[in-house]
């Protein structure tokens, strides 16, 4: 460190002497007009939120409890992929699913937009830490922003504050995590409630372990924590340590003789995970509760089976189709209170609202562009990716065992995605390679959760497209040399779920939500080797009577038509799984090939 005092540094509360050159480093460079070092207590959200309802980016909720209503600015309310790049060293290393930028050159570029951008603002350093900081290795990472909606809602999605700082001791190792909104403000500039810029990057530095983010507000472009830090940057750590990081939730069921089995699944964004993590399972003696809802993290155990672990601390969910017909632990959940809404719609006595929150909307909204909307209005009251953020200890139904640094031992892991056609209800993987290809081949249909068009059917592998924070072909490897160093008998077993099949009208065929819960009973019933399947093609699918529809009010031929098998789709499936695979070159491993080459010898 220099010694001339540089400007929050004096009083700093630390002694870290790498996390304070960083600081003073970026202090230098974009001059924000005064440093606060987060301490995660309670006067300092009071401040902040007061702060944020003065300058009208907030609007303070009547309704509930210390919670709050952001309209972020119409151009910045999802994450942005194509502005997403991840600067190995090596340009393979990126891999065909990355956007890449050589690191020196991408220094170059976002040091001159850092130069001077906090100017007039105010630089937040929030020390924090994914997982628990009682961790044996604390995963501890420190954001630097000038966007006080950012440290108001790290504060819910991690452990954040002088608890995090302190465990950092004088020497622990922590990611780098900078961002900007890349709007400073010049003398007597009067400010707009969201500040962001035209200009977006997010980029992840592998080999260091660092993030750079400029120009963007929303969640996962600003929240570094989460899909940065959590999916990009761990799943490097990941492959270079042994374990797993994934766009996973975890949730603990229970059957009705109290027997425990833990499931992980990976859905694409706005695909279901928030719903499946917090069902309410309709079929009777069964029980779930929630562990996470979006990330998990999975190492082997010294008994050798797969351990997972939610890094994260909140909800991020979306907002719009939560409501108490679908997802009422969200909802009881929310109406705790102490939650960010983001680009949802403000009723008229301060409270929120969305599409599918309530099936008859209020007479009278403002929309989430602050415009008066009534239910004739032509647009939608809520941005189809608007979120609630929420602690996810106001879950009524989070698992004790939610923050054990141990983890929890996966029983099951399932894939899904949103396909209208071809995928059918539920499908169990042979063994675990079959189980990678499931997974490197899923496919979904976009949504709003990402910037671009919605509803174009993409392969999303693991549910990990925007998120693998290094080449996708050795991500796959990775999937393989797993299941390879395992004792094969405690590996998970794998699962294709789809609850978005639609029948000729167009409607679901299946009812999903809480139904869900017949299926997750299969797939327990499957590991205890109780419940029958027929040998297709594909994999195993439940036989129709092995599936509990009892009092479902769905036909047989409903029924057969949410598992069925058509060899026809799947033939037409085959070239795109095909030409999908060439992407990757050398970087496949073989075993994908051979599980291809099984596929089209079983539909032959
Ligand atoms: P991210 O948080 O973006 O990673 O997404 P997510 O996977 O958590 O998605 P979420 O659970 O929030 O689901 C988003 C959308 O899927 C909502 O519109 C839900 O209504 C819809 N959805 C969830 N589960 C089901 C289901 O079982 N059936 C149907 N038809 N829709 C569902
Ligand atoms: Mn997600
Ligand atoms: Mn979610």
């Amino acid at each position: 460190m220099t010694s001339v005092a540089t400007p929050g540094l004096e009083n700093a509360p630390t002694t870290h002497a790498r996390l304070l050159a960083w600081v003073a480093e970026m202090v230098e460079l974009t001059t924000p007009d005064r440093v606060v070092w987060v301490d995660g207590s309670d006067e300092e959200y009071t401040r902040l939120t007061d702060q944020l309802v003065e300058a009208g980016t907030f609007t303070r909720l009547e309704a509930k409890p210390h919670s709050f209503l952001a309209q972020s600015d119409p151009s910045d309310v999802a994450r942005v992929e194509d502005r997403t790049f991840i600067c190995s060293v090596d340009e393979a290393d990126a891999g065909p699913t990355n956007n890449w930028m050589e690191p020196a050159e991408m220094k170059a570029v976002m040091t001159e937009l850092y130069r001077g951008c906090m100017r007039g603002r105010t630089m937040y350093v929030i020390p924090f830490c994914m997982g628990p900081i009682e961790a044996e290795s604390p995963m501890f990472g420190v954001e630097i922003t000038d966007s006080e909606y950012v440290v108001v809602s790290m504060r819910v999605m991690a452990r954040i504050g002088t608890k995090a700082l302190e465990a950092m001791g004088t020497d622990r190792p922590f990611v780098p995590a900078m961002h900007s909104l890349g709007a400073p403000l010049e003398p007597g500039q009067a400010d707009v409630p969201w500040p962001c810029s035209s200009t977006k990057y997010i980029v992840q530095f592998p080999e260091e372990r660092m993030i750079w983010s400029y120009g963007s507000g929303y969640g996962g472009n600003a929240l570094l924590g989460k899909k940065c830090y959590s999916l990009r940057i761990a799943s490097v750590m990941a492959r270079d340590e042994g374990w797993l990081a994934e766009h996973m939730l975890i949730l603990k069921l229970t059957n009705p003789e109290g027997k425990v089995h833990y499931i992980a699944a990976a859905f694409p964004s706005a695909c279901g995970k928030t719903n499946l993590a917090m069902l309410e399972p309709t079929i009777p003696g069964w029980k779930v509760e929630t562990l996470g809802d979006d990330i998990a993290w999975m190492r082997f155990g010294e008994d050798g089976r797969l351990y997972a672990l939610n890094p994260e601390f909140g909800l991020f969910g979306v907002a719009p189709g939560t409501g108490w017909d679908t997802n009422p632990n969200a909802m009881r959940a929310i109406d705790q209170g102490n939650s960010v809404f983001t680009n949802v719609a403000l009723t008229d006595d301060g409270d929120v609202w969305w599409e599918g929150m309530t099936e008859q909307p209020p007479a009278h909204l403002t929309d989430w562009k602050g415009r008066d909307w009534t239910p004739d209005s032509d647009e939608p009251s809520s941005h189809p990716n608007s979120r609630f953020c929420t602690p996810i200890t106001q879950c009524p139904i989070l698992a004790p065992e939610y923050d054990d640094p141990k983890g929890v031992p996966i029983s099951a892991i399932l894939f899904g995605g949103r396909r209208k056609t071809t995928i059918p209800l539920v499908t169990q993987a042979r063994d675990w390679n079959h189980g990678v290809f499931m997974g490197a081949t899923l496919s979904s249909e976009t949504t709003a959760a990402a910037t671009g068009a919605v509803g174009v059917v993409r392969r999303d592998p693991f549910a990990m497209l925007p998120f693998i924070g290094y080449n996708a072909g050795d991500y796959f490897n990775h999937w393989v040399e797993t299941g390879k160093s395992a004792d094969a008998t405690k590996l998970p077993s794998i699962f294709y779920v789809n609850w978005f099949r639609r029948d000729a009208d167009g409607g679901f065929l299946w009812p999903g939500f809480g139904e869900n819960s017949r299926v997750l009973k299969w797939v327990v019933e499957r590991l205890e080797g109780t419940a029958a399947a027929v040998e297709t093609p594909v994999g195993h699918v439940p036989t129709v009577d092995a599936l509990d529809v009892e009092g479902l009010g769905m036909t047989r031929e409903q029924v057969e038509a949410a598992l069925a098998v058509q060899p026809e789709e799947w033939r037409a499936e085959v070239p795109q799984i095909t030409e999908w695979f060439d992407k990757f070159g050398d970087k496949l491993p073989t075993t994908m090939w051979d599980e291809l080459e099984i596929l089209k010898s079983r539909l032959a």
